[in-house]
């Protein structure tokens, strides 16, 4: 294998200029901020970047566009069906380089190595969910490159708290360990338990806020999750506007599986489905439960769609 590497690496020559940071927080500044600006420093440093050029042609470049997230949206459906497209080279697994300190402070060329192996036309895309709901992301991304183009994918945020659980709830059983139901987590002095994270996770305004101080709206594709779901094409060709791709991807592409319940995808007469742990039944919530759930969601939601100007077919429950 050795052989083959051409062992060229090409120096990026690109006069960078430091991207300006938007102003906002002019507070004093903290040891802590002070840290932050010396490892932003440091992973801005783009001058010296190598992307390591394979012999056939193909390289490891950062990422033209992020799927940030939410957790639970459907981002690994979303990232498995983009994939499709012959100009897409998607990361394997999770990077978490934006919001993992450890991963963070080995800079951008631990980043570039983590990237799939493309070619010049390609546009190379990774996914972390949990970017999305980290504060620091945002500027992190903004500070490699202001131009990014971002995906999020967002479902009915009671039905993503729902999924949360079920999610970690399954990583329980699996090592055989116990969970708490549903219920604990959700109800505390019998009122909904707002500090429950899986809640806050579905708070999109409030994460929204912080992108859209870095980002315009017109940088970031909603996906509608839900839709996504139960009819892909549609929303996936939307993404192959977003990223101003060819339209490649076309219906005959899905299929819908009966046993499943939901779609499968065929690629040149490959056919797969997602992972078993996609789409797992959620557990039994009581009804009055569900309808906190839904109410507590109303404003929020509400916020959010004038926040993006756009409107989602979520549960929303009004008390008389
Ligand atoms: C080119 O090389 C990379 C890196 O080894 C590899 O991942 C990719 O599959 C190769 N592409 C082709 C068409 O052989
Ligand atoms: C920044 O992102 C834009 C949009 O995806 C892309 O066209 C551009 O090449 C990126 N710049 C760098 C330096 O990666
Ligand atoms: C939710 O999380 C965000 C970001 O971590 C935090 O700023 C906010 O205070 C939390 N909100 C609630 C209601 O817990
Ligand atoms: C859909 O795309 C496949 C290749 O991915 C192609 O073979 C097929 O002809 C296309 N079908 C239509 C209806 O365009
Ligand atoms: C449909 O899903 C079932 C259950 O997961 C699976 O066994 C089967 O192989 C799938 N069929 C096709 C055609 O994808």
């Amino acid at each position: 294998m050795a052989a083959f590497l051409l062992g060229a690496v090409l120096l990026i020559v690109q006069p960078q200029i430091v991207p300006s940071r938007p102003a906002i927080n002019s507070n004093a500044e903290t040891s802590s901020q002070s840290v932050q600006r010396e490892l932003l420093k440091k992973t801005s440093q783009k001058n010296d970047l190598k992307e390591n050029i394979h012999s056939n042609g193909s390289c490891q470049q950062l990422p033209q566009t992020i799927i940030i997230g939410v957790r639970k949206g459907g981002t690994r459906a979303l990232l498995e069906m983009l994939s499709l497209h012959p100009d897409i080279a998607a990361a394997e697994s999770e990077v978490h380089f934006f919001d993992w300190e450890d991963h963070y402070r080995n800079g951008l060329q631990w980043y570039i190595n983590q990237m799939p192996f493309s070619y010049p036309h390609q546009i190379t895309v990774e996914k972390t969910p949990a970017y999305f709901t980290s504060p620091k992301v945002p500027e992190r991304v903004y500070n490699m490159n202001q131009s990014m183009r971002l995906l999020l994918i967002l479902r009915d945020p009671s039905e993503r708290v729902l999924s949360d659980y079920t999610q970690v709830f399954y990583n329980h059983m699996q090592k055989h360990k116990p969970y708490p139901s549903i219920e604990q987590f959700l109800i505390k002095d019998g009122e909904l338990n707002v500090d429950y994270k899986a809640i806050n996770r579905s708070l999109y305004y409030i994460h929204m806020q912080n992108w859209l101080k870095y980002f315009p709206l017109d940088h970031i594709h909603i996906v509608d999750g839900d839709k996504l779901i139960k009819d892909p094409f549609p929303e996936i060709e939307k993404v192959e506007r977003f990223l101003k791709l060819s339209p490649q991807i076309n219906a005959s592409n899905f299929y819908f599986n009966k046993t499943k319940g939901f779609y499968c995808l065929r690629d040149s007469g490959r056919e797969r489905c997602l992972h078993e742990s996609k789409g797992r039944a959620h557990p039994q919530v009581d009804t009055r439960l569900l309808e906190k759930l839904h109410e507590y969601f109303h404003e929020p939601n509400k916020k959010f769609f004038e926040l993006v100007g756009r409107t989602f077919d979520w549960h929303s429950f009004v008390a008389s």
